[in-house]
């Protein structure tokens, strides 16, 4: 049979998505309590984790290859040059020879399709390491940092007991979004998304989105609108992204253009009237156009351990899919 891969949250339901996140987090308090079981660092020892990146990386290439060193793995970096890939050989051929001698592909491109084709043709798990539609491992990252900045909101039930917090998504709408969006609607977290005309959620991804409400007691709630200030009423975080995604470099004069004011400043969270004690996200690279040194820089701001989660997502992730085979 083959292998369960992780291309997109909407591959999971909201209880894989919740033990994802809290195997992250315990993972992460016992390595750091220096009671890392042995069942955790040898998990993958004698085995091969494949990285395939088309696309420049930090955080997803440090973190891949740190968690499979905790593991006991190996992971072997592939860049854009170290293959055969799209040069020379097939993404068919490609995806089965390396799958013949891997036990995982983690792989980071363009189109989805690439990273769905590899993942069709693999005979070992594929996670998703970004993709022009999907950012699964930073999902993961962002709501166990969300977690541990509400541990104990109001309203809980189930999940991750972060029903009825809300979040405000100002800027483009990406990758990054879209995953986000669909745990929001998963975990019963608000969303409101204030992107410019034209930037907004296409059509197929707002379905798969809202989709994700399906058998959800109480789902969030996705909202749009193009005025920055609507999105942020009575948001408990505050999230953007790059204007400028990798692929869109040749767009910048015109993105820069269409995103005047939409910059995360003290001055708009204040206009816009965000909830008392907001935080601010971003899953990095940052530029300074989407949101200001003031509040980047500022307590509110939890970019660096969200940055850090990500090793403890990718931890979560390899064990959910690699050394459990998917079952999560
Ligand atoms: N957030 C994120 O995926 O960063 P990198 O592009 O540096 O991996
Ligand atoms: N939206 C960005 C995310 C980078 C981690 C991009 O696709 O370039």
């Amino acid at each position: 049979s083959s292998p369960r891969h992780l291309m997109s949250i909407s591959d999971l339901t909201p209880n894989e998505f919740t033990s994802l996140v809290r195997n992250a987090a315990t993972r992460k308090q016992a390595v750091k309590a220096g009671r890392a079981p042995t069942s955790l660092t040898t998990s993958l020892t004698s085995k091969t984790v494949a990285m395939m990146f088309s696309k420049r990386s930090t955080r997803t290439r440090v973190s891949t290859e740190a968690a499979v060193t905790m593991l006991g793995g190996h992971p072997m970096f592939l860049g854009k040059d170290d293959s055969q890939l799209g040069v020379n050989e097939s993404l068919y051929d490609t995806s089965v020879v390396i799958s013949s001698m891997t036990s995982c592909v983690v792989a980071r491109v363009g189109p989805h399709s690439s990273v769905a084709g590899l993942a069709k043709h693999s005979s070992v798990p594929v996670i998703n390491a970004l993709s022009d539609d999907f950012h699964p491992l930073q999902t993961i990252a962002d709501f166990l940092t969300i977690h541990e900045a509400f541990p104990s909101s109001k309203g809980s039930r189930s999940g991750l007991g972060l029903n009825g917090l809300k979040v405000a998504w100002v800027g483009d709408s990406n990758n990054v979004l879209f995953d986000l969006a669909t745990a929001c609607v998963k975990m019963g977290v608000d969303i409101s998304v204030a992107s410019p005309k034209g930037y907004g959620i296409p059509e197929h991804m707002r379905q798969l989105i809202t989709s994700a409400a399906k058998g959800v007691g109480s789902p969030g709630k996705l909202s749009e609108t193009t005025v920055p200030e609507d999105a942020i009423k009575d948001a408990d975080v505050l999230v953007t992204d790059t204007w400028i995604s990798m692929g869109q470099e040749s767009e910048k004069k015109k993105r820069l253009d269409a995103f005047a004011g939409y910059q995360i400043t003290d001055e708009l969270a204040k206009r816009g009237a965000a909830k008392e004690g907001w935080k601010f996200m971003h899953c990095l690279p940052r530029h300074a156009e989407e949101v200001a040194d003031e509040i980047f820089y500022s307590p509110r701001s939890l970019v660096f351990p969200e940055a850090e989660n990500r090793l403890w997502a990718a931890v979560s992730a390899l064990e959910g899919f690699v050394v459990n085979k998917g079952q999560l």
